[in-house]
């Protein structure tokens, strides 16, 4: 069977090895994504101060080297190529394209100059091609960091860590000279429920207290309605570790990472230039539904704080891809169960399949692909009985028809080429690598117009 894989992320990378691994298939894997460089959000996503977790990559490069695999990277779906001439060249498509949309606040001055979407910063200081020029202006001294996920984490660390911090990581280098310059000492993550909802890994907040200038603030107060164990266990580490922040004096000079909850936003406040000046926060109190499921309520209360910068961390949403069904509630590909599905009708469209992010939306480690992916693949092969029967044009015919209309693929031996290249500048900084962010640049590297 031949098998075209779109996006290079966990998930689609799972995918191909369970695919390539079974014993009662013969599978040809392309693989697609709409950049030269692969693995998605394990490179433009992960903290660059979370090299540990990156170590995966070494898991798909072995992947990548079975001889019935090959990536076509810098080939978008929807306009390099079209799901129809996918449809003529393989038996099966599997969409990994992963959660590159914010979801939005939908409240007055969103979308102002400094309120700064998640995925741009993360993007940026991730040397995302597509966030390279985002205008981060760390002039300010207070940024406010919404929502109470690891991202929100992850971004609130990067924006206090000192550049000795960062300069051996694999941060992109303009990020890492802007982070040189930040005038910012103050930063807000603030939870719309309360500390016993919050959604941060015990790990990822217990790092909050790790920071070489920066100190992790909990006033007492809120703490004082939590109970003391929740039936969760990861929850009550939570709890432990607010609890042992909010016992501990922070150094006077360091700079400040308050944790604040009960909160939502209601307005984003700039002045007559557009700039950011403060956000308008509504007090809320916790609501607990008939089905056990727990609420935040506005209570009407008011409190305006001063932030030169707003940096909404509230989830990601599939972007819509042309030819591909989407469900706009779920706002991911639909699907049952992994197999793509007429929306309206809910009828499974053939030999179409959705792993990862596109498939569950945006919940859950780089593992736990690992799993899911191998479950849809077993769809696959009990779909697929006969399918390979289908004639089906030559293998390279893709290759072809992309270069005609100036689509130019990069393969994995390309990108091998850029690793090196990245590792090599990195060297110079002590840093893993330094990345490459324009993707001109990386065609020019390896010789194409
Ligand atoms: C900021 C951030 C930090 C994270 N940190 C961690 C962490 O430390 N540890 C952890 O376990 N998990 C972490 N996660 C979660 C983890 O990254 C995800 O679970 C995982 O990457 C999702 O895998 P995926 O393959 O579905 O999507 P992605 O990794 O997003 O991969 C999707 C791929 O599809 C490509 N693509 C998209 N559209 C197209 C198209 N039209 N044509 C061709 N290609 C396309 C993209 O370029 C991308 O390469 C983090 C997530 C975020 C957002
Ligand atoms: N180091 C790591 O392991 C790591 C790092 C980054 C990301 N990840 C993973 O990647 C996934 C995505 O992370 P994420 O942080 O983007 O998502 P997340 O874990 O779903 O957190 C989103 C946060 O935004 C809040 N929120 C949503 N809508 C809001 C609104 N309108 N107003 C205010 N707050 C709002 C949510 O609050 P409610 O709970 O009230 O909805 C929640 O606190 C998670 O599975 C995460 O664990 C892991």
């Amino acid at each position: 069977m031949r098998v075209a894989i779109i996006g290079s992320g966990p998930a689609g990378f799972y995918a191909a090895e369970a695919l390539l691994k079974r014993a009662d298939a013969v599978v040809d894997v392309d693989m697609f994504d709409r950049l030269p460089t692969p693995y998605g959000l394990v490179r433009g996503g992960v903290a660059p101060d979370h090299q540990k977790i990156k170590t995966v990559i070494r898991v798909f490069a072995t992947t990548a080297a079975r001889p019935t695999f090959r990536f076509l990277g810098n080939v978008r779906l929807g306009s390099d190529v079209t799901v129809e001439e996918l449809r003529r060249h393989y038996h099966q498509i599997v969409y990994a394209t992963g959660n590159e949309a914010d979801r939005r606040l939908g409240i007055p001055g969103e979308g102002i100059a400094r309120c700064t979407p998640a995925t741009v910063f993360v993007g940026w200081y991730n040397g995302h091609p597509d966030y390279r020029h985002a205008q981060i202006d760390l002039s300010v001294r207070r940024v406010a960091v919404i929502g109470n996920g690891n991202v929100a984490v992850d971004a609130a660390r990067i924006l206090l860590r000192t550049p000795a911090e960062l300069e051996q990581t694999d941060i992109a280098a303009h990020a890492l000279e802007t982070l040189r310059n930040s005038q910012v000492r103050e930063v807000f993550i603030l939870g719309r429920r309360g500390p016993e909802q919050a959604a941060f890994s015990p790990a990822e907040l217990k790092e909050l207290g790790k920071m070489e200038a920066a100190d992790p603030v909990v006033a007492p107060g809120e703490l004082a309605r939590c109970a003391e164990s929740t039936g969760n266990a990861e929850k009550d580490k939570n709890l432990a570790i607010l609890r042992a922040f909010a016992a501990r004096p922070p150094r006077a000079h360091a700079k400040k990472l308050h944790l604040r909850f009960l909160v939502s936003p209601t307005e984003i406040i700039a002045d007559a230039a557009g700039n950011v000046t403060g956000l308008a926060l509504e007090k809320n109190r916790i609501e607990t539904r008939p089905d056990g499921s727990v609420a935040a309520r506005g209570t009407g209360e008011i409190e305006i704080i001063e932030a030169g910068m707003v940096l909404p961390a509230i989830g990601y949403a599939a972007e819509r891809i042309d030819g591909v069904p989407y469900d706009e509630k779920a706002r991911v590909i639909a699907n049952e169960d992994g197999r793509v599905v007429d929306p309206a009708r809910r009828a499974a469209i053939a030999n179409e399949y959705v792993v990862g992010w596109a498939r569950s939306g945006p919940q859950g480690l780089i593992g736990e692909h690992k799993r899911a992916s191998a479950h849809v693949v077993g769809h696959m092969i009990a779909d697929g009985a006969g399918l390979a029967a289908r004639a089906l044009p030559e293998r390279d015919a893709i290759v072809a028809l992309l270069r005609e209309r100036g689509v130019q693929p990069v393969s994995f031996n390309d990108w091998k080429q850029l690793d090196d290249v990245e590792v090599v500048r990195g060297a110079r900084r002590g840093a893993p690598r330094d990345k490459i962010v324009d993707v001109e640049a990386m065609l020019a590297l390896l010789g194409r117009e």
